[in-house]
């Protein structure tokens, strides 16, 4: 084909180049990774590439530095959805020109969140190209989600140059790529998929988002370690990714944002996946926490913060004898290490023998928590279910747990109190360094403060 080939090997993991294959990848350590993709001379450009007017002109104007006072503000108009997860999570909306990644296992819900969002939108052209899916596919999709969507057009394609030439024609005011692993540009023989096309494919993209300030959402697939598939520059590339998490077989979805050029990065948005589409969950700590009676041992809440919310979980322990000699310890939503150091200094702090016990963890609704403020509900529920006494379902807890036995204070104790008194509980347990400065009466709880994780068994029962 082309006069000028140029050869090399990518590291399919990582996106690492080498003139030579090696057996090793020197960057990220995989090992059998790279494979020899052919890159044709890029300079050899074929008809049909995203290349305006505007954009030829502009590449030859000269860059001049000018003063950052001089410098006008024009503020930027962002459009928000109707989805006010997503508008929270990308900082207020959807910014002109701006190219957003979201990243997911395979069918974790990406592809109908997309389109229920170029369905949502009636008064924009919404283009929705698919490279996975057929229309007659992505049409059933829609009417599952029982959306008019009189302006979102859909385009099954997977050439970027074909891509193009149907954008240049519809002009659309978001465009949606649905996934970049299935776009390649004919400017490379590498195959779709490849590290070198996905680079191409979203250089391709990006150039046109900022030319005409046309937002571009592009779906991105993750490897079996949970990082986006291809290079990691490529969320360099990017200006905002969002990262689409949760069990698959629990219905609970969180969408988060990793990189966000244009807002916070502690953003979360909560999902339910239900029978005709994501539902938007406004008030997570009410769905998240099982309905129950007070009779139940081995259960206690625990007041987190994902994102900038607060959130209450549940954490709920079964503590019986070990029939092995070997006891058994198994978690799930928590870091098991974590819940055997907990263990461990129940055990030596506490006084409470469950070295020999199996002990097995969860945090219910499918969710998992990092926020070492859940530490001291943890406790609590082992406490209970080892001495087999409920604690009762007014009382929720939040605070970490050092080695020592000392009972931590924990950040933003003010939203995690108000959280805890809004849903209507009568009793928060905190660390009573936590409190300095905090009036306690203005709060619609009562708040207990504990210094001791020893002192907590005889707090409750
Ligand atoms: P999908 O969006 O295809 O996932 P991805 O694009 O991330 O691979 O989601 C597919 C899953 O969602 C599938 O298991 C079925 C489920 N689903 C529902 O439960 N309700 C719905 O209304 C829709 C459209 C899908
Ligand atoms: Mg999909």
């Amino acid at each position: 084909m082309a006069k000028k080939v140029k050869k090399a090997f990518f590291c399919q993991e990582c996106g690492t180049e080498s003139a030579k294959w090696q057996g090793k990848c020197p960057s990220c350590g995989a090992w059998n990774s790279f494979v020899e993709e052919v890159i044709e001379d890029i300079s050899t450009q074929k008809k049909g590439d995203w290349k305006s007017p505007a954009f030829v002109s502009d590449t030859k104007k000269v860059g001049k530095p000018v003063l950052i006072k001089d410098i006008a503000i024009e503020e930027e108009e962002r459009v928000a959805t109707i989805d006010d997860e997503l508008n929270r999570v990308l900082g207020g909306g959807i910014m002109p020109g701006s190219v957003v990644l979201i990243g997911g296992e395979p069918g974790i819900g990406k592809s109908t969140l997309m389109l229920q969002i170029a369905l949502s939108l009636p008064t924009k052209k919404v283009l929705y190209v698919s490279g996975e899916e057929s229309a007659h596919q992505i049409k059933l999709r829609g009417e599952r989600i029982d959306k008019e969507g009189g302006s979102c057009l859909i385009l099954t394609e997977t050439n970027t140059q074909q891509i193009f030439t149907q954008v240049e024609e519809e002009k659309p005011d978001l465009l949606i790529i649905d996934s970049i692993q299935t776009l390649s540009s004919s400017l490379l023989e590498a195959a779709a998929g490849s590290v070198s096309q996905v680079k191409e494919c979203t250089a391709e993209l990006i150039r046109y988002a900022k030319e005409t300030n046309t937002p571009v959402f592009m779906i991105g697939h993750i490897t079996k370690d949970g990082n986006l598939a291809g290079p990691k520059v490529l969320e360099h590339m990017v200006d905002t990714v969002l990262q689409f998490e949760g069990d698959r077989h629990m219905s609970y979805r969180i969408l988060r944002t990793v990189k966000n050029r244009f807002g916070s990065t502690s953003e979360i948005g909560i999902y339910e996946m239900v029978n005709n589409g994501l539902r938007q969950v406004s008030n997570p700590s009410e769905i998240l926490i099982s309905q129950r009676d007070d009779t139940l041992s081995g259960i206690a809440i625990g007041v987190i913060i994902e994102g900038n919310r607060p959130l209450l979980a549940e954490a709920q322990s079964l503590v019986t004898p070990s029939v092995y000699g070997n006891p058994q310890r198994s978690s799930n939503g928590f870091d098991s290490k974590r819940l055997n150091m907990l263990l461990a200094v129940l055990e030596k702090r506490s006084g409470y023998k469950i070295n020999f016990s199996d002990v097995f963890f969860n945090i219910t609704g499918g969710l998992k928590v990092e926020d070492p403020a859940i530490d001291l509900a943890v406790c609590a529920s082992i406490i209970s279910s080892s001495e087999d006494y409920p604690v009762s379902s007014q009382i929720c807890f939040a605070a970490e747990v050092g080695l020592g036995g000392e009972v931590r204070a924990v950040n933003h104790i003010e939203k995690r109190i108000s959280e805890a008194a809004r849903l209507g509980y009568r009793e928060i347990y905190v660390s009573k360094y936590a409190t300095k400065g905090l009036k306690l009466d203005q709060f619609d709880i009562r708040v207990t403060e504990i210094g001791k994780l020893n002192e907590l068994g005889d707090l409750l029962f």
